[in-house]
């Protein structure tokens, strides 16, 4: 219940919405729109939101009057659009957000249900009077404006970087302000932001993304906010004795980068939290190569980096007063003359050996000589968050981030920013069990791949545990599943996804 508090607030503050509703006294040219919220009652009738009951009774009760002739029932996440209830506004869709009741489902679903609803809602509400061609939006706060402000922007998203006629995204605000709700609705609109970014990078073609494009891009983007941003190169890595990240990006003409990114907004004193992002902007598997079939996905095998890009983005607009280290190794994973080759053996950082056996299994060696450096900053705690494993995919779908941890709390915090967000986690075992497939060998320290059969994320995990600097409280994301490609979803439209950006804000934000 506690974890739903942000809700409760706004439900006081709805109490006393009378005294901010005002209609806007700006009348542009453009067609405006305006979406307004219902709940589904006990007898399959509706009750609307106190936004939507204020708007009934400053249009003399039409609202109430159509959605009774439309049948009297607004099922969750659909709407109804209906034309000329008042002058300002050209169009108004009234969205369902099932009913009022809903549990806070913490046990079985750890999700806020009543939030999620929002979303969904609002974004059904704004691609409902997009399709109609109003472009000029307003939504109301639904009771919850974080929320709303988060459903409207990622539901209006869409990827056309290089479509040549781009479909105009709407414009869309909240409706209806009080200062409070105000504040909310912008912290949504930034933390939608920061994921379509990690959306865009996601997608974003890897002829157009390599290494050096993906440093300068994030250069150009964070630097304006405060971010400090280093790109290292091939050199500095050799000096670092960084061998198993080199041994990827052996196999490709792009040069490798690497990022350290630092945003010390909190106490001078404080350790960083430190963020590790893979960042293989193509995998093509190397000599192990990929089938052809969906390969052209691996652009997105930098999903991890554009999650961490995303938070730090994210944080930064939202001033959160917290030092924050961001590492990310930037490689292409190709088959060339200078591969290297199933059977290789490699040294990391930390100067244990590593026997790879199968190229494609590329992201554990890129991470463990970023997890290994990860030790210079002597962080508060360590998170990787990587497109890892195929075998996540199989485990948990699009459902949920997979988590390995070797801490309780943090992984307690991190569940619950997941419920509150929408994008949940669910938590991974990180056992011995794992652990003697990959490290039990006579010819070298390490195997890059299990030697067991199944549990594919497990031995991944298993194996970068054994570069993570000691008695460092550390969590791996698997976000292989969740990444995208995806189909319409409520709020996200086709393509990557961007996931679990919000919930590394929250689970950030939650800690300061
Ligand atoms: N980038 C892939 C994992 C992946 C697969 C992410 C599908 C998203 C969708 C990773 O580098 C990889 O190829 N992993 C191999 C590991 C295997 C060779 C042990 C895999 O999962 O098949
Ligand atoms: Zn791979
Ligand atoms: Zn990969």
């Amino acid at each position: 219940m506690a974890l739903c508090s942000r809700r409760m607030k706004y439900i006081r503050l709805c109490s006393h919405i009378n005294n901010f509703i005002r209609f806007s006294s700006t009348l542009g040219t453009a067609k405006k729109g305006l979406v307004l919220g219902a709940y589904s009652n006990e007898n399959n009738g509706v009750s609307l939101t106190p936004v939507a009951a204020k708007y009934n009774e400053l249009s003399g009760g039409k609202l109430l009057e159509q959605i009774k002739l439309a049948g009297n029932e607004v099922k969750a996440g659909k709407c109804f659009v209906f034309w000329g209830l008042d002058k300002e506004y050209h169009s108004v869709a009234i969205a369902g957000l099932g009913k009022k009741s809903v549990t806070h489902n913490e046990d079985i679903e750890l999700l806020c249900e009543d939030n999620e609803a929002v979303r969904i809602a609002a974004s059904a509400g704004c691609r409902a009077l997009d399709s109609v061609g109003i472009k000029n939006i307003d939504v109301e706060d639904f009771c919850d404006a974080e929320s709303a402000a988060e459903g409207s922007n990622l539901g209006i998203w869409k990827f056309q970087e290089y479509k040549t006629k781009k479909e105009s995204l709407p414009q869309v605000s909240l409706f209806k302000l009080s200062e409070n709700a105000s504040d909310d609705w912008q912290k949504g609109v930034i933390k939608a932001e920061a994921q379509n970014l990690a959306r865009r990078l996601a997608d974003t073609p890897a002829n157009l993304l390599t290494p050096t494009i993906f440093s300068e891009e994030v250069t150009n983007m964070l630097m304006p906010l405060g971010v400090d941003v280093k790109i290292y190169d091939k050199e500095w890595a050799t000096n670092q004795k960084m061998f198993s990240f080199l041994g990827v990006a052996k196999g490709s003409i792009e040069p490798p980068k690497f990022l350290e990114i630092t945003y010390n907004k909190g106490n001078n004193s404080d350790a960083p939290y430190l963020l590790v992002g893979k960042g293989v902007t193509f995998d093509a598997g190397g000599i192990s190569l990929k089938p052809a079939q969906g390969m052209d996905e691996m652009r997105a095998d930098m999903g991890g980096a554009a999650a961490v890009i995303g938070t730090i983005f994210g944080l930064a607009k939202l001033c959160v007063p917290a030092n924050v280290k961001i590492l990310i190794p930037l490689v292409e994973n190709l088959p060339s003359g200078s591969a290297i080759k199933p059977g290789d053996v490699i040294r990391a950082r930390n100067g244990k050996t590593i026997c790879v056996d199968n190229t494609d299994a590329e992201g554990r060696l890129i991470l463990a000589d970023a997890l290994c450096y990860s030790a210079e900053f002597k962080p508060k705690w360590v998170l990787d968050i990587a497109t890892l494993t195929g075998a996540m995919r199989v485990a948990l779908g699009n459902a949920a981030t997979g988590v390995f941890t070797n801490s309780n709390s943090l992984y307690t915090i991190l569940q619950k920013a997941g419920s509150l967000t929408g994008d949940r986690v669910w938590r991974m075992p990180l056992w011995k069990h794992f652990t003697k497939q990959v490290a039990e060998n006579t010819a070298y320290d390490l195997n890059n791949i299990g030697k067991g059969k199944g549990g594919g994320s497990c031995t991944a995990a298993a194996f970068l545990k054994e570069f993570v600097p000691e008695k460092t409280n550390w969590l791996h994301l698997d976000i292989a599943g969740v990444m995208g490609p995806q189909d319409d979803s409520p709020y996200l439209h086709k393509g990557m996804t961007g996931r679990p950006t919000r919930t590394l804000i929250e689970f950030i934000r939650a800690q300061v």
